[in-house]
């Protein structure tokens, strides 16, 4: 008998997911280079798995997924390695923006869309006007970010709306990031072992919950996610205050 694929398996229903889920996606260099492949091969390949990992995740019910797709750090990339990144995004969003506004998914971008190629910019600008009504999921890509500097262009942005001293307190501050009205992420995962935030929704992932696998990210599948978000359920959140 054929072995069952992830996508006809049944999985036994979570009693609670995390609505919010960030994810860094961490280990396509290494995924690539443990099978003699260039590294651009490992970050098509981490594009082919994100299309897996969204599909699984609208089926465990995830609201919101958030994604680290290019950090600001990786501007300092070989050029080769920036390009094929930048490339990659637009293929996407050429290949696959009808079917993910099929499927019910919202695209939004967080981080510094300005330093992008402007063909790019236009396509990301068409991306979320087009899906800004989808709600199946909600897809918050963030390329060109580095949590820091969300932080400080929040900060220059309530000076220049001149907002009294008195009344900045950690709503405001919230309500200036990138990803103003949307909660904070309830779990964080990252991919290929390494126990770093990285710059990642270093505000908004104050109270998360963190999962590190070993899994490369071209290799964390639906099993993966699944057991991610069911030790996500095994955690006893207490926000600083005392256990239950
Ligand atoms: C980290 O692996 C991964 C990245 C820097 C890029 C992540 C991008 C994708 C999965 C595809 C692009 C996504 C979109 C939305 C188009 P690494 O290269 O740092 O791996 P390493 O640590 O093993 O070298």
């Amino acid at each position: 008998m054929p072995a069952q694929s992830q996508d006809d398996q049944q999985y036994p229903p979570l009693e609670e997911v995390p609505q919010h889920v960030g994810i860094i996606m961490d280990g396509n260099g290494r995924w690539a280079r443990a099978r003699n492949l260039p590294r651009s091969a490992g970050h098509r390949a981490g594009t082919e798995n994100l299309r897996r990992v969204l599909r699984a995740a609208v089926e465990f019910g995830v609201q919101i997924l958030t994604i680290y797709a290019f950090s600001t750090e990786n501007w300092s990339r070989p050029e080769g390695e920036v390009h094929a990144l930048l490339t990659i995004l637009e293929g996407v969003i050429d290949r696959e923006l009808q079917e993910l506004h099929e499927e019910g998914v919202q695209l939004r971008h967080v981080g510094r869309i300005e330093r992008l190629p402007e063909k790019l910019q236009q396509k990301i600008r068409q991306a979320i006007e087009l899906t800004q009504n989808n709600e199946q999921l909600l897809l918050n890509v963030a390329f060109d970010y580095v949590g820091r500097s969300e932080i400080v262009d929040a900060i220059r942005r309530i000076i220049i709306d001149r907002i009294p001293p008195d009344q900045v307190n950690e709503d405001t501050v919230s309500r200036y990031l990138y990803t103003a009205g949307l909660p904070d992420p309830d779990l964080i995962i990252r991919t290929s072992g390494e126990m770093r935030i990285s710059n990642f929704l270093i505000w908004q992932g104050a109270y998360a919950e963190y999962y590190i696998t070993p899994a490369m990210w071209p290799d964390f599948d639906k099993d993966e996610l699944y057991k991610a978000l069911k030790a996500y359920k095994q955690r006893e959140r207490r926000f600083g205050l005392v256990p239950r």
